[in-house]
């Protein structure tokens, strides 16, 4: 398993004013030992509980019988899950078995994965459409056991498979949650369904490896424990304080002073391989919310973030690059390469006398990809754009759970960088209390008139 980091077109030397020198980098270290010992404390006294999950082996285990349990008896997982309870499970789905639509058919070998991350009805509807209740097999999560979103598309499920399956529907309701905590697992208990524990010191954006990322993956068949290993092995490498062995340290260090010493508030993450682009979403979710913060561990009140934007390579070259040249250099550019696709894809040998044909001839995609990512990088450098490059050896089982490891790290340590706390997620929560108030839900009244003022002031407004 091998993960490199580039940050060549990160530095002076490459992108002039834009980049860092070696002295910044150099004078800056010790600050980034300081960001590894402060997340090492918090992990230590089990404030954060990610980077242990990839040695919790006894929960794989469980989730693995269980897989192996019910394996051929639905064509369909159908999930109801929203932001870090659903990301996770689509970014595993789209790396591992292709990406959507051009996955291999499905069957009660191969069962399909359905996501129901969105109330519009219409998708919901469809999604529906297109299943049969009695070979599906439907999994709830929640971490908090309440969210609008979640708890509507599931009550929506469980009745669509109640009137086909009666009193037998609770049998192939999987649910995972906090444990004892919220009425999801309330519900669960009273209804008796299969249940999967959320540890509480884990977040939902940093949750992949907990069961709301490892069940749904076990239940489509991808084998979770090379997930977990590849997670072990980069967990090991992200506690070292060597910044030349530990990129996820290190390359927090390289983005951090980019982002605030070269004013670039926003950072485009470039995958040039369609198979991680649900991981490009899942990471957009992990850095908004995580460093996206109103104050300071101080208290001081800051109003930071750096907004993540996902591009798709060599795709979007026909949609952002232009803009991401040309426009304001306010941006940073993270690559995500593959080494070694699944397939090479070779164009046919035959040669058809046309020019703009013929020099692609018996070359092949995998090499055409990698010189169109290896292009764009120069030329984003030529115009004094800042970026680098994550290069995964290949995209299977153990780069994936070594990949979402990194990032989770990065992510931690960036947030000790920033004096920030990367863990919580008060703007999340009052958008949720607000739904709650709208809708009506008891306990809530204070929000429901918070929204009522806001209404009344847009009324006033001619
Ligand atoms: O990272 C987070 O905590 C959030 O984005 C949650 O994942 C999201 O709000 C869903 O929450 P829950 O799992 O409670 O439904």
């Amino acid at each position: 398993m091998t993960i490199q980091f580039d940050s060549k077109n990160l530095s002076a030397d490459m992108v002039g004013e834009h980049g860092l020198t070696r002295s910044e980098i150099k004078d800056h270290s010790p600050k980034a030992t300081e960001a590894l010992r402060g997340f090492r404390k918090i992990s230590d006294a089990g404030a954060q509980g990610f980077p242990r999950l990839p040695f919790e082996i006894r929960t794989a285990k469980d989730i693995l019988k269980f897989a192996g349990a019910v394996r051929g008896s639905y064509d369909t997982v159908c999930v109801a899950g929203i932001g870090g309870s659903a990301l996770g499970a689509w970014a595993i789905d789209n790396a591992l078995r292709g990406p959507h639509p051009v996955q291999p058919a499905f069957s009660r070998k191969n069962p399909r994965l359905v996501i129901l991350d969105n109330v519009d009805p219409s998708f919901v509807e469809g999604a529906l459409d297109s299943m049969d209740p009695k070979k599906t097999l439907a999994l709830v999560i929640a971490k908090s056991g309440a969210t609008a979103e979640t708890v509507s598309t599931f009550l929506i499920v469980r009745d669509w498979m109640g009137k086909k399956l009666g009193g037998r529907a609770s049998q192939r309701i999987v649910a995972v949650t906090s444990a004892g905590r919220g009425d999801l697992a309330t519900l669960a208990a009273r209804e008796k369904y299969r249940t999967f524990e959320i540890p509480a010191n884990v977040g939902g954006r940093f949750s992949v490896l907990t069961p709301v990322g490892m069940v749904p993956a076990a239940l489509i068949g991808v084998d979770i424990r090379k997930i977990l290993k590849g997670a072990a092995r980069m967990t090991e490498s992200c506690w070292q304080e060597d910044l030349g062995g530990n990129i996820a340290l290190r390359s927090a260090l390289w983005q951090w002073l980019i982002w605030n010493r070269k004013n670039k508030p926003i950072q485009v993450a470039f995958p040039y391989s369609s198979r991680l682009w649900g991981t490009a979403f899942w990471f957009r979710q992990l850095w908004a919310e995580s460093l996206g913060k109103a104050r300071l561990r101080s208290g001081e009140v800051v109003n930071v973030g750096q907004t993540p934007v996902a591009a798709l390579g060599a795709t979007d070259q026909h949609s952002q690059v232009q803009l991401y040249i040309e426009g304001p250099n306010d941006k940073t550019f993270t690559f995500w390469a593959v080494q070694k696709q699944p397939n090479v894809g070779r164009i046919p040998k035959a040669r058809l006398e046309l020019e703009a044909f013929d020099y692609l001839a018996g070359q092949d995609l995998a090499t055409l990809i990698d010189a169109e990512r290896r292009a764009t990088a120069a030329a984003l450098t030529e115009a004094g754009r800042p970026n680098c490059t994550f290069t995964l050896g290949r995209v299977d089982e153990e780069h994936l759970g070594a990949f979402f490891q990194l990032l989770e790290f990065q992510t931690a340590f960036m947030g000790e960088l920033m004096g920030i706390d990367a863990f919580d997620q008060p703007g999340v929560e009052a958008g949720k209390k607000l739904t709650f108030g709208l809708m009506g839900r008891t306990g809530y009244d204070s929000y429901r008139e918070r929204f009522e003022q806001y209404e009344k002031r847009r009324a006033g407004i001619a």
